[in-house]
């Protein structure tokens, strides 16, 4: 057993509200040669993690609330309608989230897992300790039987403690899943299941193609909340890195790429800006009118999405959605291994 996974028993066993994984807080120098990663690259990008600082949870979470953008309450709408469900399917599971922010659509599941006063452990694994422990708050009043054990790091961290958790459900809601492009996604998918014990279950959020007038709106949101999220990425990168960026050159673009079949969103420059990178002392020019594309957002068709899965052993036990079937949960079984091995995809083959 790793150190951490030995902490992290302790912290259970003792109810510890929150545990900090090794390598959990990103470092100025973490940052730096990312920025510096994407800002040498043709053409620049700048890594979607470093949203989410303080500021930037609390923005996303703002964005979720502001009408256009239909993913989290229709995610939760199907929450809300499944959860005995999912529990009759799953039984009595230690709740792992991966990615969990403020917890909030979570607790309609909590609240079919732990209904009756029945104890269930919840670990919810976040990159932000502020989001974490808000959360807490909120669901020790209104769950008391939840036992509460949250992970700051990012999703990797969690993963060498799944098998001390089974039997588990592990949650990935949010359609966070879209912000990785298909490498990052495989990766994801097989390094999840190479942690997770057989016969353990995956509820995966996955919000789906439409049309685009809908999509591009939820991205540009009227009241300027996702214009804000984007710009806090320039104020972090002033703060955090000594950037001196006029923050009034950058604009907020969010557009739909119908070959990649994602969202993609830009800081857009109207003005030519020096980039300034005070830990590595290095400079990068942006001309007017260059865009960077610091998000993409990818939306998904479900058989594609289900084989996908297949190949990594995760069999598709029921999928739920709501009725323009805009956004999709679907809960999935992690295969044994000998089932795998006599057949690899087994979606494929109805
Ligand atoms: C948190 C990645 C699911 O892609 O819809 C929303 C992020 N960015 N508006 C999404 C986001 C701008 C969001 N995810």
């Amino acid at each position: 057993m790793s150190l951490f996974s030995t902490r992290f028993r302790d912290a259970v066993t003792n109810g510890t509200a929150l545990v900090q994984a090794p390598g959990a807080e990103d470092t100025v120098m973490t940052f730096a040669r990312s920025v510096a990663a994407g800002l040498s690259d043709d053409p620049k990008w700048l890594h979607c993690r470093f949203l989410y600082d303080a500021e930037g949870s609390r923005l996303f979470e703002r964005i979720t609330e502001q009408p256009e953008y239909y993913p989290t309450r229709t995610e939760a709408a199907i929450l809300q309608a499944h959860a005995d469900e999912i529990r009759a399917l799953t039984g009595p599971v230690a709740i792992v989230e991966l990615g969990s922010g403020y917890s909030v659509k979570t607790e309609h599941l909590l609240g079919a897992y732990a209904g009756d006063g029945k104890d269930v452990l919840y670990v919810p694994v976040d990159v932000s300790a502020s989001a974490l422990r808000e959360a807490n708050r909120s669901i020790a009043s209104n769950f008391p039987a939840v036992r509460f054990t949250g992970i700051t790091g990012p999703y990797p961290s969690a993963f060498p403690v799944l098998r001390q958790l089974s039997p588990q459900l592990v949650v990935f809601l949010g359609s966070t899943i879209g912000n990785f492009n298909p490498g990052e996604m495989t990766a994801f998918f097989s390094a999840l299941s190479g942690h997770m014990p057989a016969h353990d279950f995956f509820l995966l959020g996955a919000d789906l193609v439409k049309d685009p007038t809908v999509l591009e709106a939820a991205y540009n949101d009227a009241a300027g909340i996702t214009a804000r999220f984007t710009k806090n990425y320039f104020v972090r990168l002033n703060r955090e890195l000594g950037a001196e960026l006029d923050l009034d050159a950058i604009e907020h673009v969010a557009v739909w790429n119908p070959e990649w079949e994602r969202m993609e969103i830009y800081a857009h420059f109207h003005r030519a800006q020096e980039i300034y990178i005070e830990p590595l002392d290095e400079s990068y020019q942006i001309a007017a009118g260059e865009r960077i594309l610091i998000e993409i957002s990818r939306k998904f068709r479900l058989p594609m999405l289900r084989a996908e899965l297949a190949k990594h052993g995760f069999r598709s036990r029921r999928s739920f959605s709501d009725e323009k079937g805009w956004f999709a949960l679907l809960l999935l079984e992690r295969l044994d291994d000998r089932l795998m091995r006599r057949a690899p995809y087994p979606t494929t083959k109805r």
